[in-house]
Parts: structure tokens; C-alpha cells; sequence
């Protein structure tokens, strides 16, 4: 074969390869990287503030207050869209209570969604003694889920 040609038909297989393996993915597995992602972008948001309360990081009260922004931004998206029933498994932390007391899970999640989106407008003042307690009742809303309905 010619060796544009051969070289072009490798490629072809391949890409055709990664596709057909993207397109393999479940709506499970889908599901799982959702509700992590959202959760990881939530916890990259939410533990720089925590050192800054702890005092393990200088206090920026602007660099705090972008994060809580950010924290109210992605804790208000659907995230529960990415807890499909059953779908615990290998890769994921989340236990098989939250589809059997789901009612208890949603409201620990509008809890959390109440809490940051208080948080993000504390945050925007400079009453440092209100966004610390306001950091505190936040924390709490993640731990009160974690600590029911993840591994
Ligand atoms: C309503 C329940 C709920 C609330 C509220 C909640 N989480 Fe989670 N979180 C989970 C579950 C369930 C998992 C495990 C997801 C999985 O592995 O499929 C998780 C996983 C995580 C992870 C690991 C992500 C990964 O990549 O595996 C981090 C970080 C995290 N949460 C941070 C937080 C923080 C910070 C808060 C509070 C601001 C919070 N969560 C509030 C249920 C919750």
C-alpha cells in the first residue's frame, strides 16, 4: 500500500477506535464522573477557605470571598442529576442508602445548596466573625451528608 495511504488508514482505525470506546461509557459510569467532578470542584473551592479559617493559609478576605462565589456557583447546579438510582459500584464512594433514603439525601444536598449560596454573600462583607460562623454552618452540611451516604 501506498504510504500516505497506509499511514491515513491507521489513523482512521484509530480514531474510529476512540470513538467507538468513548461512546462505550456508560450512563452509569457518566453519572459517576458527573456527580465527582462536581464535588471535586466543590472541594477545591471549599478547603482553601477552610485553611484560611484554620489560619494554615493567610487570610485573603478577596481570595476567600472568589471561592465562596464559586463554591454557591457549583453547589446551585443539578448535581443530583448525577445520582441515577442504583448507581453505587467499583469506582464510586456513594453508598447504596442514598437511593433508599433518597428524600433524606436531597434534602442534605439543599441544605448544602442553601448554606454555600448564605456563604457566598457573607463572603462579599467584611464581617470576618459572620463568614467564619458561616464557613462552620457550610462544613457542617457536607460532613452531615459524607458521613451517611459516603464511603
Ligand atoms: C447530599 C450529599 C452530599 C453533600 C451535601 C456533599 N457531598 Fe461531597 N460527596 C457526596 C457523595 C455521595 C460523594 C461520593 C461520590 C462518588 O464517589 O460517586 C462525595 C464526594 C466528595 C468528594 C470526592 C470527589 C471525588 O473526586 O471522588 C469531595 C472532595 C467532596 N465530596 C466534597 C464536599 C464538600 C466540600 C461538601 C460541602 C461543601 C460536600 N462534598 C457536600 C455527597 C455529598
Amino acid at each position: 500500500m501506498h504510504k500516505a495511504l497506509a499511514t491515513a488508514a491507521i489513523t482512521l482505525a484509530l480514531t474510529t477506535s476512540a470513538i467507538t470506546h468513548a461512546e462505550e461509557k456508560s450512563t452509569r459510569d457518566k453519572a459517576v464522573d458527573y456527580r465527582q467532578s462536581a464535588m471535586t470542584l466543590i472541594g477545591a473551592n471549599f478547603k482553601p477557605m477552610g485553611a484560611m479559617v484554620k489560619g494554615e493559609l493567610a487570610y485573603d478576605p478577596a481570595v476567600f470571598a472568589r471561592h465562596a462565589k464559586d463554591l454557591g456557583a457549583v453547589a446551585s447546579i443539578d448535581i443530583l442529576r448525577g445520582f441515577p438510582e442504583d448507581s453505587e459500584g467499583d469506582n464510586s464512594d456513594a453508598k447504596a442508602e442514598i437511593w433508599l433514603e433518597w428524600e433524606d439525601f436531597k434534602s442534605k444536598m439543599s441544605d448544602m445548596q442553601r448554606e454555600t449560596a448564605a456563604l457566598a454573600k457573607v463572603a462579599a462583607t467584611d464581617d470576618k466573625a459572620a463568614i467564619k460562623k458561616q464557613f462552620g454552618k457550610t462544613a457542617e452540611t457536607c460532613k452531615a451528608c459524607h458521613k451517611k451516604f459516603k464511603e
